[in-house]
């Protein structure tokens, strides 16, 4: 009887754990010449996204991909399939007014975006879904925010009030 007062509160933790992991809903097997954004453009997942969702699986700079491994590309619940990929002289005004979305829920699904939006640089893929679809970013970081050295930036003066006139 002891032993079994023991187990059932074992079993609690286990149970909560179990609830709220993420079950993936799609995933990738990497190819040799893969980087993030190619997968991510085949695949209508946004960069943010596959960042988040391999936090301490696929590194910062993307340069740890290995050929033949399953890549998760999208959490139950929090999977954005509505994508966009950047093109020169893209900036968050025009991203948002072809996508029929305001700039807010650009930001909220893609919170790698610097406040002017000059970071966003070709290649790039953005969620342009008209509610928050992605996860939310781990604590204390956000992911995706570095610009690939091999990157170019699309609009690198961003969203200047001046270039409106
Ligand atoms: C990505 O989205 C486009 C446009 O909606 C669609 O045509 C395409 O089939 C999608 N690709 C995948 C792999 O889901
Ligand atoms: C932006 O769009 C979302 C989704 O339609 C809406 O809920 C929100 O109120 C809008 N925000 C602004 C500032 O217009």
């Amino acid at each position: 009887m002891f032993t079994k007062a023991i187990a059932a509160i074992l079993a609690l933790p286990l149970v909560a754990q179990f609830v709220s992991a993420d079950t993936c809903t799609r995933t990738y097997t990497a190819q040799a010449g893969d980087i993030c954004d190619s997968i991510s453009a085949a695949n209508n997942v946004s960069t943010y996204q596959l960042a988040v969702v391999n936090v301490g699986i696929i590194d910062e700079g993307c340069d740890n991909l290995v050929v033949g491994q399953n890549y998760c590309l999208g959490w139950q619940g929090q999977d954005c399939t509505t994508t966009y990929v950047v093109q020169q002289y893209d900036d968050c005004y025009i991203v948002s007014s072809n996508a029929g979305i305001n700039t807010t829920i650009l930001y909220e699904n893609n919170p790698q975006i610097n406040e002017d939006c000059s970071n966003i640089y070709i290649g790039e893929v953005l969620c342009t879904a008209n509610t928050v679809q992605v996860p939310p970013a781990p604590s204390g970081t956000t992911p995706a925010t570095t610009i690939p050295a091999t990157a170019t930036p699309a609009n690198p003066d961003g969203d200047l009030p001046w270039c409106d006139e």
